[in-house]
């Protein structure tokens, strides 16, 4: 590890749980699978992975897994049908000759300016098997956004360290809807996330002003 700040990655291993329950609820809606079934042999990449902790659990239902990400705070070992990568997500896209059937951006998107959204999903477009899934999870733009993800979470509860985040990068899903389109990838559903500092939890929400999922298939 470079320089692993569990400060960071800790609140995000948190979102774990919600994460699965929303793409199993996703897979059902639209491949009618369970999602165990689902992972069995499927290509899947997770950009900005982070410590690799949340990739190891597909692994684990047999998927063969890959994950990139600028920094290296791996935490997880290499092994059969798991990789990571450190390098910078549209570097390693750009020269990538493999094709996946679900990518992973987790807390990712709000951490790239708009020239670099639109070259990842260029980019992301032509390394997709047909009918794969994009999932995501990242931060609406919006006052409350900036005041629940910034004010809130970095300056008053201390949640995540100073400058976490920056408000110019945050992506609404209308925006992320018109991005995409251009690269053929296909918004299907937004569903926004709601946080319990008390519990330290996450559960799925009507309310996607703060933080939300969104799933694209192509
Ligand atoms: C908020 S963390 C999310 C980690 C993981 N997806 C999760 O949710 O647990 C964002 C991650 O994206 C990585 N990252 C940021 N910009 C990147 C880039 N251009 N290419 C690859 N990784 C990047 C950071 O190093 C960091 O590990």
């Amino acid at each position: 590890m470079d320089n692993y700040n569990s400060k960071y990655y800790e609140p995000l291993e948190q979102m774990m749980a919600i994460r699965h329950q929303y793409m199993s609820k996703i897979l059902r809606d639209h491949s009618g699978q369970d999602i165990y079934e689902f992972f069995k042999n499927k290509k899947v990449l997770d950009i900005g992975c982070g410590t690799g902790e949340f990739l190891n659990n597909y692994c684990g239902m047999g998927a063969k897994c890959l994950g990139i990400d600028i920094e290296n705070n791996f935490k997880s070992k290499k092994k059969m049908n798991f990789k990571l990568i450190n390098m910078e997500a549209n570097k390693f896209l750009k020269n990538c000759k493999k094709k996946f059937d679900v990518v992973f951006l987790f807390e990712f998107l709000e951490h790239l300016e708009e020239g670099d959204k639109h070259q990842l999903f260029e980019n992301l477009s032509k390394n997709l098997n047909r009918n794969s899934y994009i999932f995501i999870s990242t931060l609406n733009k919006n006052l409350l956004s900036k005041y629940f993800a910034i004010d809130i979470a970095e300056n008053i509860l201390k949640l995540l360290p100073k400058k976490t985040h920056d408000f110019n990068l945050f992506l609404s899903p209308n925006k992320l809807e018109t991005i995409c389109r251009k690269y053929n990838l296909n918004l299907v559903n937004v569903k926004g996330i709601q946080y319990n500092p008390i519990l330290k939890s996450f559960k799925l929400s009507k309310i996607d002003l703060v933080n939300y999922f969104g799933t694209l298939k192509y």
